[in-house]
């Protein structure tokens, strides 16, 4: 959406400001042994106590109340009470919800407890790749420029970007236009960033795969070679000057 009124600024703040304090609360939360289900359930219970509802259960019918996914899954991972979570699991939590038809998306990966797999240089690479990208958005850049930007800061990294999952354009619902920002120079897309815009900007950084696939249960997405996927995810608003992020209260 593009915000045009106070009051639509204010309900895109409210609502961003909720996803990321339960996106925070719920990392907090996570203890080795848990299932995807239990941190699910605990999210899904703050969510409600804001008066807030689950975006991908509302616009999509998706199975929970947030997306958890682990190790080589990419996104969109079902929380289930047999996924239980180890030591060095790559745990990627995103939260997206909807109050007063206001749309917010805040995604997070992290390692639990010690980092066995020697995954944190991609969890690190996935967040300042991030950072780099929301500092180079400006009304009127090409979309396919950012994207250019992630893969290539990826690959100096000695990782990969995922190219069939993207950010979105966000505000009356979960996915607006414009419909992809992709991580990699995408010729073909056209798009500019427009003053005033909101979007949700993410990175998908991999250690090897270029794509990600569904899994039998219609809902996940994840590399076939088992290669880990890193995500991090905020929503803002393109400004002139800096772009402001509505998603902070998870930090930055
Ligand atoms: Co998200
Ligand atoms: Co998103």
């Amino acid at each position: 959406m593009s915000i045009k009124t106070e009051e639509e600024l204010e309900g895109m703040r409210k609502i961003n400001e909720i996803v990321a304090q339960v996106l925070k609360e719920m990392k907090a939360y996570t203890q080795i042994g848990m299932s995807t289900l239990e941190i699910d359930e605990f999210g899904g219970k703050l969510l409600a106590e804001h008066g807030a509802h689950s975006a991908p259960q509302r616009d999509y019918d998706f199975p929970g109340f947030t997306c958890i996914s682990v190790n080589n899954e990419a996104c969109h991972g079902i929380p289930k009470s047999s996924r239980i979570l180890h030591q060095g699991d790559l745990v990627n939590i995103d939260v997206s919800a909807e109050l007063n038809g206001y749309y917010g998306d805040n995604g997070s990966s992290f390692i639990l407890g010690e980092d066995t797999q020697n995954l944190q240089p991609l969890v690190d690479a996935s967040l300042d790749i991030l950072h780099l990208a929301i500092r180079k958005i400006k009304p009127g850049v090409r979309i396919a420029e950012v994207g250019g930007i992630i893969e290539k800061a990826a690959k100096r990294r000695g990782f990969a970007v995922i190219k069939n999952i993207c950010g979105h354009g966000i505000g009356r619902r979960l996915h607006e236009e414009p419909r992809e920002i992709p991580c990699y120079k995408d010729h073909y897309n056209h798009d500019r960033f427009r003053r005033n815009s909101v979007v949700a900007v993410e990175t998908f950084i991999s250690t090897r795969a270029k794509f990600v696939h569904e899994a039998d249960d219609g809902w996940t997405l994840m590399t076939k070679d088992k290669s880990f996927v890193a995500q991090h995810e905020h929503t803002l608003i393109v400004r002139d000057g800096q772009a402001e992020i509505l998603t902070l209260a998870n930090g930055f």
